[in-house]
């Protein structure tokens, strides 16, 4: 569950993002998943309640989910609230460190509800956070 900007990755600040696309990344995470016998079901929106309707309509459905909030990480409380809500098991991605970049994001409202978080790994921050999520899974 990709959050606002994520669309253009690619183009987007690629000395911070890097040069893979969404496209790109959706494709990995779903070959990782049929590799696995997951299946993976990718969305993106720039809308906070957009993330939040897709969380609550899938909360059936999914097993867990791995979400980059992007921005919303450091700002919203209903993304946060909507992850404890549908009670999925949930692993924060970041492509870029966090940790290392402005004081603003080194907050993250969304990391004390999830399982774990992974950042700065770029692209394989993604792929990293599918792994830690099928072992969370076939451990619980
Ligand atoms: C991001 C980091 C956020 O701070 C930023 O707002 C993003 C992308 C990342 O993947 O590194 O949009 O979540």
């Amino acid at each position: 569950v990709n959050g606002p900007a994520l669309s253009l990755l690619g183009e987007r600040e690629p000395a911070i993002y890097g040069a893979v696309t969404l496209d790109e990344i959706e494709s990995s995470c779903r070959a990782w998943g049929e590799e696995h016998g997951v299946p993976v079901c990718c969305f993106q929106s720039n809308a906070e309640g957009a993330l939040l309707d897709f969380l609550q309509a899938e909360r059936h459905r999914a097993s867990g989910a791995v979400l980059n909030a992007a921005a919303y990480t450091h700002t919203s409380i209903a993304i946060p609230d909507a992850i404890k809500a549908v009670n999925l098991p949930t692993v924060e991605v970041h492509l870029s460190d966090i940790t290392a970049r402005e004081e603003f994001r080194k907050v993250s409202y969304t990391a004390p509800v999830c399982i774990a978080t992974v950042a700065g790994k770029g692209f394989d921050s993604y792929l990293a956070a599918v792994e830690i999520l099928l072992a969370w899974l076939a451990g619980a």
